[in-house]
């Protein structure tokens, strides 16, 4: 298997990208309303200044510039080219919107201090060194600025009735991801990362939803089915055949679904 992430250009391409992006854009819908609530209740608002870090094909900056109006700015730092290329498409009407095709490890053309918010969404699961984003963000912020950072943690996903073969699919899901360099249980980690990158205030809240918001095909569609391209090859018939009988499952009325996600909030000294 491959070192590099499933985002890098060379793997995340065409049906992939398609399935990827429609997954965001589903995934972007469900979430965001509880998302600008707490957008809002840390301060956001029209006017402010908010760098979204890794922000795919531009969903969630689309939404962030509706948040900043006209008078407000987002700048969206996307790594991929052909996500930041889709991303910059997407927000082409909005002047308040700039995306910018940089590492977000290394964001050495951006000035320290210069923004209002930061917020790096399911992100961190993919980096092979999440500590380099996080102190790249602390240094771009301004002294009272503050970071939002959500992320997965495959601890808090369950399904009902119990399912034999799901936590053997999740512990091989989990180790693909780590074989690119990632994490599918960072989210308990996020807190103490963001104390050791020199933030202070530091709060977590975990956001569930279920099958219950959504229909349980959707529940799976957007917490499950995309990890069978993180599995190794020899693993994908066993895989497809575990994912097969979970949403057989699914059409029962019994089944119920949870995932979390956690949501850490932290600031920049002033
Ligand atoms: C799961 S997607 C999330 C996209 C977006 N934040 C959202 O929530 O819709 C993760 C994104 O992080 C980007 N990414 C991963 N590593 C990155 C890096 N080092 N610098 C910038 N972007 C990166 C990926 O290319 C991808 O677009």
């Amino acid at each position: 298997m491959s070192n590099s992430s499933p985002y890098s250009s060379e793997q995340f391409v065409n049906d992939e990208a398609d399935n990827e992006i429609s997954r965001l854009e589903e995934q972007a819908r469900v979430r965001w309303p509880q998302e600008v609530l707490v957008l809002r209740n840390a301060g956001l608002k029209a006017g402010n200044s908010i760098v979204d870090i890794g922000c795919g094909p531009g969903i969630i900056t689309e939404y962030l510039a509706k948040e900043v109006d006209e008078s407000g700015l987002v700048v969206g730092i996307e790594k991929n080219e052909m996500l930041y290329s889709l991303a910059t498409t997407r927000t082409a009407t909005y002047n308040q919107v700039q995306i910018r095709n940089y590492d977000a490890c290394d964001l050495i053309e951006v000035n320290d201090n210069s923004f209002d918010f930061a917020y790096v969404r399911f992100v961190l699961q993919h980096l092979p060194d999440p500590n380099k984003l996080l102190i790249e963000a602390h240094r771009i912020l301004k002294p009272g600025g503050k970071l939002i950072v959500m992320d997965v943690d495959d601890s808090l996903f369950h399904i009902t009735p119990y399912h034999q073969e799901l936590a053997q699919f999740l512990s091989e899901v989990s180790k693909g991801q780590d074989n690119y360099g990632g994490d599918r249980y960072i989210g308990h980690k996020i807190p103490c990362m963001m104390f050791d990158a020199g933030f202070t205030q530091i709060h977590t809240s975990v956001y569930t939803f279920t099958s219950k918001n959504i229909s349980p095909q959707e529940f799976l569609d957007i917490t499950t089915k995309f990890k069978i391209d993180l599995l190794d090859p020899a693993l994908k018939d066993w895989g497809n055949d575990v994912l097969n009988e979970i949403y057989r499952k699914s059409q029962d009325g019994a089944f119920f679904g949870t995932a979390g996600v956690y949501c850490v909030i932290g600031e920049k000294e002033m």
